[in-house]
C-alpha cells in the first residue's frame, strides 16, 4: 500500500517536472581560458571530490532539463571528454573559437536555440542544486519576465563577482574589475545562473557592447538592457554556499571543503562516525555502511565502498577499493583497486594493489605490500612481505619477511601458495614456483623448485658449528 502511494506521488513529481520543463533548453558556458587558475589547464576539468568542476552543473541541470547545449572553446577537447566520461545523454557541443566573454559564448549557440526560455549557467559552479533552478523558473513564471537571474550576498571585498547595481538609471550587474563604487554598498552578487526568454535573448544579444577595457562582451549586461527596455526581471536570493564560483586555487579549496562538507554529512546522518572530519577527503562516489568509524587524514577516492562496522584508521587512503563489512584498516595503509573481505584485518602500513582479492578472516600485517594476488579466507601474513602475482590458498601462513621473486629482469611468474601450507620466516619464493597444500618450507629458504604437498622443504646450507673458534682467532691475533 505504502510503496503503490510512494509511487503515484513520484509519478505527480515527475508529470510535474516535465511540464514545467520541456519549454527549456539549458546553455552551460565552459569556453573560458581559466587564466587565474595559473596551471595553463583548464579549471573546468579540475576534479572536485573526484568528479570533473564541469560535470557539477551539468548533472544538475539534466536532472530537470532534456536539452543541453555546452560553449566549449578553450582546451576544447579535454573538456568535451570529461563530460563525455560522465555518460550525460542529450549533450550538445558547441564551439566558441575565441574567448570573447560570456555574451560571446551564449551568442556561439544561436543554432541550437528553440525553446521557449534558455536556462544560461556558468559552467564553473560545482555547488549548484536543481532546486536552485526549479525556484528561478517559479520565479520567471510568476513575474512573466524576459530574464531572471540568481543573486547571493556576499560583502567579501575582493570578491569577483559581478555586483547588482540598481539606482536612478535602472538595475545593472557591474563586475568586479569595473567596480568603482563601496563593495560593501552593493552587497548582493550575481551567481552566474540566468533564465532568458528567448525572444528576449533574440532581440537583444547582438545589441551587448563590447566592453571597452576588456574587450568581451558580458553576458550580465542583459540585464541593464532589460532594466532600460523595461521589461519584468526575476531575481533569485540563495546562500553563498550554494552558487560558489571556482577562479583561482583559494576558491577551488573552499568550494571543494563545502563539497566534503555535504558528503561527509550525508554518511553522517546514515550512521558513520568520523573522526576530525575536516581532515578527511571524500570522493562523490565513494558508499560507507552504519556503522563504520573512518579515522582523521584518511582518504576515500575514486568507486571505493565501505561495508557496515568497518574500522579505517587514521592516515589511509583507499582508492577503488571494496572492502566488505566488519574488516580492519589499521593506520597509514594504502588499498588501490582491490578487494578486502569480511572480518579481515590489513594493516597498518599495508599497501594492496592492482586488483588484489582479499578474502574474508585473513590477516595482513605490518610492511606487507600484495599486487596483483588473490589469498583466500583464513590465512595470515602479518610481518613485513612483499606477494606479487600469487595465488595463496586457504589457512596459510606467510612467515616473516617473505618475498616471491616474481621478476626476472623481463618477465612477471606467478607464485602458487596451496591451503594449509607454511611458509617458514625470510623465505624467498622464486617463480615460477608452486608449494603443495599443508607443504611447510625451512625458515631462511630460497625455494626455486615446486615443493610438493605434505613435503618439507630446506634450501639453505646447512649450519656448521666450529668449536673453540674465539681462541684460534685470539691465537692469529
Ligand atoms: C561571471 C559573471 C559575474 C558573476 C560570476 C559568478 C560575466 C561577465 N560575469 O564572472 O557577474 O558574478 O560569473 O561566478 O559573465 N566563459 C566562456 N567564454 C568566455 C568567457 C567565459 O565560455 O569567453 C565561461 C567560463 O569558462 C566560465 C563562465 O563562462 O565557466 C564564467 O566565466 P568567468 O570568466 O569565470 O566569469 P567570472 O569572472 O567569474
Ligand atoms: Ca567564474
Amino acid at each position: 500500500m505504502k510503496k503503490k502511494l510512494l509511487i503515484a506521488l513520484l509519478c505527480t513529481k515527475i508529470i510535474q517536472t516535465n511540464s514545467v520543463f520541456n519549454n527549456t533548453q539549458a546553455i552551460v558556458l565552459a569556453a573560458g581560458g581559466s587564466t587565474r587558475f595559473k596551471t595553463g589547464i583548464t579549471k573546468l576539468i579540475t576534479p572536485i571530490c573526484g568528479q570533473s568542476m564541469v560535470v557539477y552543473p551539468i548533472k544538475t541541470i539534466a536532472e530537470l532539463i532534456k536539452t543541453i547545449t555546452v560553449v566549449i572553446g578553450f582546451q576544447k577537447e579535454r573538456v568535451k571528454k570529461a563530460i563525455s566520461d560522465a555518460h550525460i545523454s542529450n549533450i550538445t557541443f558547441v564551439e566558441q573559437a575565441e574567448q570573447k566573454g560570456t555574451g560571446h559564448a551564449v551568442l556561439c549557440s544561436q543554432h541550437t536555440w528553440h525553446a521557449e526560455n534558455i536556462l544560461v549557467m556558468n559552467g564553473d559552479m560545482p555547488l549548484v542544486t536543481s532546486d536552485i533552478i526549479m525556484k528561478l523558473f517559479e520565479e520567471h513564471q510568476k513575474h512573466t519576465a524576459a530574464i531572471s537571474f540568481v543573486v547571493a550576498y556576499n560583502i567579501d571585498p575582493n570578491g569577483a563577482y559581478g555586483r547588482i547595481v540598481e539606482d536612478d538609471n535602472g538595475m545593472r550587474i557591474v563586475e568586479a574589475k569595473h567596480f568603482t563604487y563601496t563593495i560593501t554598498d552593493y552587497p548582493c552578487i550575481n551567481a552566474g545562473i540566468y533564465l532568458i526568454n528567448r525572444e528576449f535573448l533574440e532581440n537583444c544579444l547582438e545589441t551587448i557592447e563590447q566592453n571597452e577595457q576588456t574587450q568581451e562582451f558580458y553576458v550580465t549586461d542583459l540585464v541593464e538592457i532589460a532594466s532600460k527596455n523595461d521589461v519584468s526581471i526575476g531575481i533569485l536570493q540563495v546562500p553563498f554556499d550554494t552558487i560558489r564560483g571556482v577562479n583561482n586555487h583559494r576558491e577551488l579549496a573552499n568550494t571543494e571543503k563545502v563539497k566534503k562538507e555535504q558528503l561527509i554529512d550525508h554518511w553522517m546522518k546514515n550512521g558513520v562516525r568520523f573522526f576530525n572530519p575536516e581532515t578527511i577527503q571524500i570522493d562523490i562516489n565513494v558508499k560507507i555502511g552504519a556503522g563504520t568509524t573512518i579515522g582523521a587524514g584518511t582518504h576515500l577516492l575514486g568507486n571505493t565502498t565501505v561495508g557496515t562496522f568497518c574500522t579505517i584508521e587514521q592516515n589511509s587512503t583507499l582508492t577503488n577499493a571494496t572492502i566488505e563489512d566488519y574488516a580492519i584498516i589499521y593506520a597509514n595503509s594504502i588499498i588501490n583497486n582491490s578487494y578486502i573481505g569480511e572480518y579481515t584485518q590489513i594493516g597498518p602500513f599495508a599497501h594492496i594493489r592492482n586488483n588484489t582479492i582479499i578474502k574474508s578472516h585473513v590477516e595482513i600485517g605490518n610492511f606487507v605490500e600484495i599486487k596483483q594476488s588473490t589469498v583466500d579466507e583464513y590465512t595470515k601474513a602479518k610481518h613485513l612481505s612483499y606477494i606479487g602475482d600469487t595465488t595463496i590458498g586457504k589457512h596459510v601462513n606467510i612467515g616473516a619477511g617473505t618475498i616471491t621473486c616474481n621478476y626476472d629482469g623481463k618477465n612477471k611468474h606467478k607464485t602458487v601458495i596451496e591451503d594449509n601450507a607454511f611458509i617458514g620466516s625470510n623465505n624467498c619464493l622464486v617463480a615460477p614456483v608452486t608449494i603443495g597444500e599443508s607443504a611447510y618450507t625451512a625458515s631462511g629458504s630460497s625455494i626455486t623448485e615446486n615443493v610438493p604437498a605434505k613435503a618439507l622443504a630446506i634450501a639453505r646450507a646447512r649450519q656448521i658449528n666450529k668449536e673453540g673458534y674465539d681462541k684460534k682467532l685470539h691465537t692469529v691475533k
